[in-house]
């Protein structure tokens, strides 16, 4: 049975894109059982009704605060039964009883190689500091932000010419291949949380899996 995945959103929705034709075309082993966002104009919702996921959208300036937000959220997530939920652009900061609640099966990503450049304007400040590698990285959620355990990078090298905007293109080409591989790799199995860590192939990972790209 492929691994209910839930996918959480409140944006575009490309890297939901990548998961719905990889699914599609049978190069991902993952049952979409649900699209959430927190923005009801979210066209990643429009994408998933468009494949035939069922959605659920609910806006948190009805909540009073964080956690309440958050347990509503659980509530409709709970009725599709997700073994795996996949952040893809999920713009809320989620409160330390969610990330506990489903402590091990929640992964994102993130648009640096991490540990570098945790938060926002990753793409600018790597053009700043004049780095020569630059890329994403998919990891476990944990309370610390963009600080869980990583699973999986893919890295391009930077143009010192290119503009921001030209390099989240590009990075963003990179998430739609390393962002289902990753998961497919955690729904199948042979990637998983343990005390904290990674384990690839039933070993602690010291590192994530890299790929290169051009
Ligand atoms: C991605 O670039 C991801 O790194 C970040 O949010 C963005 C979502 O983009 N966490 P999209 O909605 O999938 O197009």
């Amino acid at each position: 049975m492929p691994c209910r995945t839930a996918i959480l959103i409140s944006g575009s929705g490309t890297n939901l894109q990548s998961f719905i034709d990889k699914v599609g075309d049978g190069t991902l082993d993952l049952d979409l059982c649900l699209v959430f966002s927190n923005k009801p104009g979210a066209f990643g919702l429009e994408r998933a009704r468009k494949a035939g996921i069922p959605t659920a959208c609910i806006e948190h300036g009805d909540f009073d605060d964080r956690e309440s937000f958050d347990r509503a959220v659980a509530a409709v997530i709970d009725e599709a039964r997700p073994d795996l939920i996949v952040l893809a652009g999920f713009m809320r900061i989620l409160s330390p009883w969610f990330v506990q609640y489903y402590e091990g099966r929640i992964v994102n990503i993130h648009p640096a190689l991490l540990p570098k450049y945790p938060g926002l304007n990753t793409h600018q400040r790597v053009l700043d500091a004049g780095d020569e590698w630059h890329g994403s990285t998919v990891h476990f959620v944990t309370e610390e932000l963009d600080g869980g355990p990583r699973i999986l990078a893919g890295r391009l090298r930077v143009d010192p010419a290119e503009t921001a905007d030209e390099l989240q293109h590009r990075v963003q080409t990179v998430e739609h291949q390393i962002y289902p591989q990753a998961a497919g790799l955690v729904g199948s199995g042979r990637v998983e949380f343990v005390n904290g860590e990674t384990w690839i192939d039933g070993e602690v990972a010291e590192k994530p899996i890299v790929e290169t790209f051009d």
